[in-house]
């Protein structure tokens, strides 16, 4: 019966009708992106489709948006490097299949596709603790968007697997050696600010310590990753998840086996608790106290006289306006009270940062403002240089050195 059948098909114009349409499917499969959940509802919805919304950089709509087109964007963005394979000599595209190139730019669209089982979690967990996105996500995003999505996914490896401990310790080492000063028992009565806090990992590390630690950001593509980690529906054991977080950039590669490594992350798994608070907002919105506008049900608030430390790591040249950040972290800290900072000074250019100052700029008026630089030479407070790196790939043939700049301005207690 079966050989029979398969008689007619080869005998039969049947196979040659099924060959055209398989190839075209497999070809479209490799090589155009799948819509997503969102664009199949919408093509549901036509003609009572929600309006699309402006949505800004970091908007909770943006990042979910993205999050969810990573898998698209991406896939395009290979077609894109295909295509220009594509336009080599045949002598030259010869050489390219001969030595795997063809290949490699197949496995970048499986990698994609491994990441994206992060990025579609990621997106899951969203629409379950934010009901909003049901209705509000026509958003469009595009290449800067992806860019700040991968920018996320390493972050996952910096901060949060054993592959990215040798970056983190070496900021994280000042910062909480000069905490680890204060006496064990005292420390549960402290409340710690971290503004800019990216995927957490400091201010956990500072809670860890015993301290009350908010952790504050701004952008979602930030958070949403947090959240994925901190949430018991999405993360319950270390090490449970994994990422090829370098693959996308082809720059700097000594193998290809390098370039799509898989790395496992968490190392340890998080979690909000008395100890550690999230808050997602601007840090410049956060009120100062006395504030009667100050939400009393808030944790770690600085309604009762203001934090007793801030911590700032590659967090104030992030500001459009260094002076309205410095000034705002005076004005948040509790008479006494000490920002540490540790960073470079990286601003956004081409006029849009406000001020663009130099280290002896950004200390003058840290002091004008009231701050007192500690200028000890020696000890957990002393004023120091530490080469570093951010979010680097520690296997490239190319690393980017920060000669950042740690220091510790006290408020008077007046
Ligand atoms: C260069 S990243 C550093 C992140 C983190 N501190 C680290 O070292 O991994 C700066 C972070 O600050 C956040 N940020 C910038 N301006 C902010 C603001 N006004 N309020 C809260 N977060 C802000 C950005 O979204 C970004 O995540």
């Amino acid at each position: 019966m079966v050989v029979a059948a398969i008689r007619f098909l080869l005998a039969s114009d049947a196979l040659v009708a099924l060959a055209l349409p398989l190839t075209i499917l497999l070809i479209c499969w490799r090589h155009i992106p799948w819509p997503t959940y969102t664009d199949i509802k919408d093509f549901i919805l036509l003609g009572r489709r929600p309006k699309r919304v402006r949505a800004s950089y970091f908007s909770l709509e943006r990042a979910f948006r993205s999050y969810e087109q990573y898998a698209q964007l991406s896939a395009k963005e290979v077609g894109q490097m295909r295509r220009s394979y594509n336009t080599l000599t045949r002598a030259n595209t010869n050489l390219g299949n001969k030595i795997g190139y063809s290949k490699k730019l197949g496995r970048l669209h499986d990698v994609t596709s491994m990441n994206a089982v992060i990025t579609n979690a990621i997106v899951g967990l969203a629409l379950e603790e934010f009901q909003e996105l049901e209705t509000v996500h026509l958003v469009d995003v595009g290449l800067a968007d992806l860019g700040r999505v991968r920018e996320a996914l390493k972050h996952f490896i910096r901060d949060w697997s054993t592959e990215g401990e040798v970056e983190r310790t070496r900021i994280f080492k000042p910062i909480l050696e000069l905490l680890k000063e204060v006496n064990e028992e005292e420390r549960g009565n402290l409340k710690v600010l971290v503004p800019g806090c990216g995927l957490g990992r400091l201010a956990w590390e500072i809670s860890e310590l015993g301290f009350e630690t908010t952790a504050n950001e701004l952008s979602f593509f930030m958070t949403l990753a947090f959240r994925f980690l901190l949430s018991p529906t999405t993360t319950t054991t270390p090490n449970e998840h994994s990422l090829r977080p370098y693959s996308h950039w082809f720059s700097h590669q000594r193998t290809n086996d390098s370039l799509f490594r898989r790395l496992p992350f968490p190392d340890v798994v998080p979690r909000l608790g008395p100890k550690l608070h999230l808050l997602e907002q601007d840090f410049l919105t956060i009120p100062a106290p006395p504030s009667l506008s100050w939400d009393k049900a808030t944790p770690a608030s600085a309604s009762e006289g203001g934090y007793d430390y801030i911590v700032t790591l590659f967090f104030i040249d992030t500001s459009l306006d260094v002076f309205t950040t410095m000034r705002h972290i005076y004005n948040l800290l509790r008479p006494g009270g000490i920002w540490i900072n540790l960073g470079p000074l990286l601003w956004t250019g081409g006029g849009q940062a406000k001020v663009e100052l130099s280290l002896d700029e950004v200390l003058k008026a840290a002091e004008e403002i009231g701050f007192f630089i500690s200028n000890e030479t020696e000890g957990p407070t002393a004023r120091r240089t530490v080469e570093c790196e951010y979010t680097g790939d520690r296997n490239a043939m190319m690393r980017w050195i920060y000669r950042a700049e740690f220091w510790v301005g006290h408020k008077s207690k007046a």
